[in-house]
């Protein structure tokens, strides 16, 4: 479907370049340094792939979003890999959603994220080992989370190469969508 990603060399021309584009054309959305906003995902130490994949696939129409694909359409694909490097490269933020003091996760969460019921969260997307283009989860809000998860169990999304994020939610229940939600969200 897509060709092997090239590897973004995150050279500090590259970085500069990408934060010019980002300052003009992404941060009322993203935040000034990427970080969590109620409109947009965390970008903010998003690994380079996942970024410059989640906007090429944006721009080819694999992923379908009414906001994101007008304003990548007439990016160059050098563009592309600037903004990738430069989220990169910015640290990533506090956890959004902070849960109170002397509470626990929620046991079933952690069981997922670290053993699974298919594969564990964690053997994909960074915690354990990497898979694919997986993105790093912790920074992002639940309702984004939530409804990602959701859109990928119902095919809405459906730009994870062989199906891997689809298959996955799929099988969980609606319940495990929320408290994974919540369990990403509470993390940086
Ligand atoms: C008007 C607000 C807005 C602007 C401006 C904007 N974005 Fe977005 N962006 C969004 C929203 C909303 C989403 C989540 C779409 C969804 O729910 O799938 C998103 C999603 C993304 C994603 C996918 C994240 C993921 O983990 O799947 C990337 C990458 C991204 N934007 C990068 C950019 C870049 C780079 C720019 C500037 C060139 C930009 N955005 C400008 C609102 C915006
Ligand atoms: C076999 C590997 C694999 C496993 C296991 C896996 N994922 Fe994923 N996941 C992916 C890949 C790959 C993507 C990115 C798809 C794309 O956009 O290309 C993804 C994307 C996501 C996204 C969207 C993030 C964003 O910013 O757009 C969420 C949320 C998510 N996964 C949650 C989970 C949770 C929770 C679990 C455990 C129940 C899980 N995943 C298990 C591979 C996996």
């Amino acid at each position: 479907m897509l060709p092997p990603l090239r590897r973004v060399r995150a050279d500090a021309n590259s970085i500069g370049r990408g934060a010019t584009i980002a300052t003009q054309n992404c941060s009322m959305c993203h935040g000034v340094l990427g970080t969590v906003q109620i409109t947009a995902p965390a970008l903010a130490g998003q690994y380079a792939d996942v970024v410059y994949k989640e906007l090429r696939d944006f721009q080819q129409g694999v992923m379908q979003n009414s906001i994101m694909q007008p304003i990548v359409a007439a990016r160059s694909d050098q563009d592309l890999h600037d903004l990738a490097a430069y989220y990169a490269s910015l640290p990533r933020g506090p956890a959004p959603e902070v849960a109170p003091t002397g509470s626990t996760p929620d046991a079933n969460a952690v069981r997922l994220a670290m053993q699974g019921n298919i594969a564990p969260c964690a053997a994909c997307h960074g915690q354990l080992d990497r898979k694919g283009s997986a993105p790093w989860l912790g920074g992002q809000s639940s309702v984004y989370l939530a409804a990602q998860m959701r859109a990928f169990a119902s095919g809405t999304r459906h730009n994870d190469i062989n199906e891997q994020m689809r298959n996955v939610a799929r099988h969980m229940t609606s319940a495990e969508i929320d408290s994974l939600a919540k369990y990403y969200a509470a993390q940086q």
